[in-house]
């Protein structure tokens, strides 16, 4: 049970903190100490603290209010009103962070969510893996070249990737820098919003230079210009109907979301906020806990079970039933509605074996979440040349897969979650576009993981909703 602590031992406890029947007291500090797989080891603690304190004096990225709100969207998304979609890099890098690299992943975004829309007949929320996905966790600490040793990169939170001593140095100030940039992409991604980047009144403006690429297949393009005409008739009808403003009705939203990984940094902005109750983590609004630093007593978890923001959890294939009860118990205590997103990442061959179990298990128990998929992260492979990689194939079946097993437990799918980039990438192979094994160097770009490129999420997104739309689902 969730409860406000008034009086507890120790002394001074702030009004709002919150306790649980099976767990001590929670603050921003409690996660300290307990188990964490993916600790930074900062040489430098003075640099350290000094960026800390530099990282709470800052002003929030984002507000409890439009936190608030995505928890309202994922209640809905919960019964089946709205539908997910999350996606950007799987690293973000301060290098990337320009102009045309933001602008188009919000488009593919926007664009995917249309045709969702057009599918499923339901909003679809956005949610971008942007504006602070700069911390990855690594199987290893260190990696090995030759005879040289050093730490992992860990995303540019932390360090950088070229291999060289001073580079993979943790380095404290970069938390700070990552923080600046997150709020430059951010401040742009909210002007664009805000400026009518995606003007509903202009469809003819999403499509600029993409649908001129030569690469993409006639048939997509057709059926992407049909769905585009139909929205565009669509809203110009409810206008000429005059019951809502077609402001209200087409105005753009984008959530941020990204993995929250550095306790110290998520723990340096979650705060208070006037006239609300409990504390926010004001970095992001779905911070997630991933596959590796999920453990139910764990630094991670603990962090996040106090925070008020909605919270995801990768979920892989190493979990068991009993496992995934005890992590919705301690998340969502008072098993709330639009607080906890669980996002299965089994890899297509494991789908059928695991998930019914998962999701009858949380059915059983009575347990409020909303299911979504990664069909990225369990389907890694590398090539015979040494390359990691990810088939279309093989996401699309994880993806089938899936909604299949939700719809037969009578459960639901209520998002979808990728590794993408509106641009034009080779680091999958398949889809239309036809990347292949000999191809994949052509542009392999990514620091971490492989992400879909721009026309292979477009035709990722006209499958999903055919499929999802199957009056079956
Ligand atoms: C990721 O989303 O980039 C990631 C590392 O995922 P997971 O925790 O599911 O492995
Ligand atoms: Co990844």
């Amino acid at each position: 049970m969730v409860q406000k602590n008034r009086a507890a031992a120790g002394g001074d406890i702030p009004f709002g903190v919150i306790h649980t029947a099976a767990k001590p007291l929670w603050t921003p500090d409690s996660w300290r100490g307990l188990p964490n797989a993916q600790e930074v080891p900062y040489p430098d603690r003075e640099a350290l603290d000094a960026a800390l304190e530099k990282l709470r004096s800052l002003p929030p990225l984002v507000t409890s209010w439009e936190i608030e709100r995505l928890r309202q969207h994922i209640a809905e998304a919960q019964e089946g009103k709205r539908f997910i979609l999350q996606g950007g890099d799987c690293a973000e890098t301060l290098a990337d962070c320009r102009a045309e690299a933001i602008a188009s992943k919000l488009k593919i975004l926007l664009q995917m969510s249309l045709v969702l829309v057009h599918g499923l007949k339901i909003p679809v929320v956005r949610i971008g893996r942007f504006a602070g996905q700069y911390a990855k966790p690594r199987s290893s600490p260190t990696e090995t070249r030759g005879r040289d040793t050093l730490p992992s990169y860990f995303g540019d939170l932390v360090n950088s990737p070229d291999f060289s001593a001073a580079a993979r140095a943790p380095e404290p100030r970069m938390l700070v820098r990552a923080y600046q940039h997150s709020a430059l992409t951010l401040n742009f991604i909210r002007a664009l919003v805000d400026g009518g980047f995606a003007d509903m009144h202009h469809p003819e403006y999403w499509d600029l230079s993409f649908l001129k690429r030569a690469s993409l297949s006639p048939s997509l393009r057709e059926e992407y210009e049909a769905t585009m005409r139909s929205l565009g008739d669509g809203l110009k009808f409810m206008e000429a109907l005059g019951e809502r403003t077609l402001n209200d009705l087409t105005r753009l939203e984008f959530f941020t979301s990204h993995e929250g990984l550095n306790l110290l940094y998520e723990s340096a902005q979650t705060r208070r906020v006037p006239r609300r109750e409990g504390f926010y983590t004001l970095t992001t609004h779905l911070p997630w806990i991933g596959d590796r630093t999920r453990r139910v007593d764990g630094a991670h978890v603990e962090f996040f079970r106090g925070v008020r923001n909605p919270v995801g959890v990768k979920i892989g294939p190493t979990i068991s039933p009993d496992e995934l009860l005890a992590l919705c118990d301690v998340l969502n205590a008072g098993n709330e509605a639009g607080r906890l997103v669980l996002i299965t990442r089994l890899g297509a061959t494991g789908v059928e074996k695991i998930l019914p179990h998962l999701v009858e298990r949380v059915q059983r128990a009575g347990r409020r979440v909303l299911w979504m998929c990664d069909p990225m992260h369990g389907n890694t492979i590398t090539t015979a040349a040494g390359v990691k990689t990810r088939s279309f194939a093989a996401i699309l079946e994880e993806l089938d897969r899936t909604a299949e097993v939700h719809r037969q437990s009578g459960s639901r799918l209520g998002g979808v979650h990728f590794e993408l980039t509106g641009e034009d990438v080779t680091e999958c192979l398949g889809g239309a576009a036809g990347v292949t094994e000999s191809s994949l160097s052509t542009n392999y770009a990514t620091v971490c993981d492989p992400r879909l490129n721009y026309h292979q999420s477009l035709e990722l997104a006209f499958l999903l909703s055919r499929r999802l739309s199957r009056p079956a689902f």
